[in-house]
């Protein structure tokens, strides 16, 4: 241990000096990339997360300096911390590789494949792990589980099927709220999140348990079913909050708001605001702040370059890019004789209705003339 009380850890054969009390999981963080376990159910906002999802298990092949003894079994990243002169296997790791398979298959047992119609998609952690990681088959012989459907309230929409009990949002809820009223009811293949009685979510800062959901088990009613994130730009704004940091990131199409969420860094989680506190942000800028107006725009949020989001390239400026015209291309050349405006034809999908605005998904009677969406 030198004088600054630093421990020297090596992680995939990478070495990082951390202050003792660290976890590997942060130390791994710190070197970065592929390195990093991924972590579905530890953040690093929330006191007590972690050490339920096992996704964030890694091999320590030497204890430590003084006990150079390996570790007899794989220990989970987010709850061990370093030992001086301790080394740690992630990707170089067959057994860690072969036991993260395993745990995506069983964190897939029971979920349903509605990649393509929930609205996590494209953002999804489980999607993300079960990319890497997951089987084209289940081995799954049973009925899956399903669920009494349960009401939180006006903007939250809760998925039980989708849940991976992480307990994320119940640390939210416990330590943003003065009173937590969800939370994990039942126990072992009957465990669910859920309201004692039927009580809506409606506190202030409740709305964040959709930021901190790793998966599409809670998301935002004002945003269901209206658009995928990857046609979306993301686009950093703020405005003078008197409740909260104010600092959000808005999810545009041209000018339409269709979705406010709190900033999130390279991990997922919410970014912290320039004077250090987590950018967790109220209900009022989250739900109800759904004009461009109401904001200061900062510029395009970086996103990630592997990202599906990155495909909605920004061509250099904020706003709706006007796609190159592809119909000579597709014609091999040729001009269309006749073009029909869609809206001319037809009554659905007029560019007039603000989809942002309409509480919960959009249908028919959205595009009846007496609607009050209208932009
Ligand atoms: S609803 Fe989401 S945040 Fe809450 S326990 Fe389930 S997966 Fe975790
Ligand atoms: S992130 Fe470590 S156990 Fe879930």
């Amino acid at each position: 241990m030198s004088e600054q009380n630093l421990f020297k850890v090596t992680i995939d054969n990478i070495t990082i000096e951390v202050p003792a009390g660290t976890t590997v999981l942060q130390a791994a963080r710190l070197i970065g990339g592929q390195v990093a376990p991924p972590a579905m159910c530890y953040y690093s906002k929330l006191q007590g997360s972690g050490g339920k999802c096992r996704t964030c298990l890694v091999e320590v092949s030497k204890g430590s300096e003084k006990d150079p003894r390996p570790m007899p079994k794989l220990v989970a990243s987010c709850r061990t911390t370093v030992m001086d002169g301790m080394e740690v296997k992630n990707i170089t790791s067959e057994k860690v590789i072969d036991a993260r398979a395993g745990v995506v298959e069983f964190l897939l047992l029971n979920h349903p494949l509605d990649c393509p119609i929930c609205d996590q998609a494209g953002e999804c952690h489980l999607q993300d792990l079960s990319f890497e990681h997951g089987k084209s088959e289940t081995r799954y012989e049973f009925q899956r589980r399903t669920f009494k459907k349960h009401d939180l309230g006006k903007n939250i929409q809760l998925h039980m099927t989708r849940c991976i009990l992480c307990y994320r949002c119940v640390f939210t809820a416990d330590q943003l709220t003065n009173k937590r009223v969800h939370g994990v009811l039942d126990r072992g293949d009957h465990a669910e999140i859920a309201t004692h009685i039927e009580k809506s979510l409606d506190n202030e800062f409740i709305g964040n348990v959709i930021d901190v959901c790793p998966v599409g088990a809670l998301t935002d009613k004002t945003f269901r079913f209206k658009n995928r994130v990857w046609f979306l730009k993301p686009m950093d704004a703020h405005r003078d909050c008197p409740t909260c940091s104010g600092r959000v990131t808005l999810w545009n199409r041209g000018d339409e708001v269709y979705r406010v969420t709190a900033r999130k860094d390279q991990w997922g989680e919410v970014e912290d605001t320039p004077d250090g506190k987590p950018g967790w942000i109220c209900n009022t800028c989250r739900f109800d702040k759904k004009e461009t107006a109401d904001w200061i725009i900062e510029g395009p949020r970086e996103i990630s370059r592997q990202s599906v989001i990155a495909q909605g390239h920004y061509a250099g400026k904020i706003g709706m890019t006007k796609p190159k015209e592809t119909f000579t291309a597709v014609n091999d050349g040729r001009t269309p004789h006749l073009l029909m405006d869609i809206h001319d034809e037809s009554e659905v999908n007029q560019p007039n209705i603000h989809l942002g605005k309409i509480q919960g998904p959009s249908h028919g009677d959205t595009f009846n003339t007496n609607n009050t969406h209208k932009a």
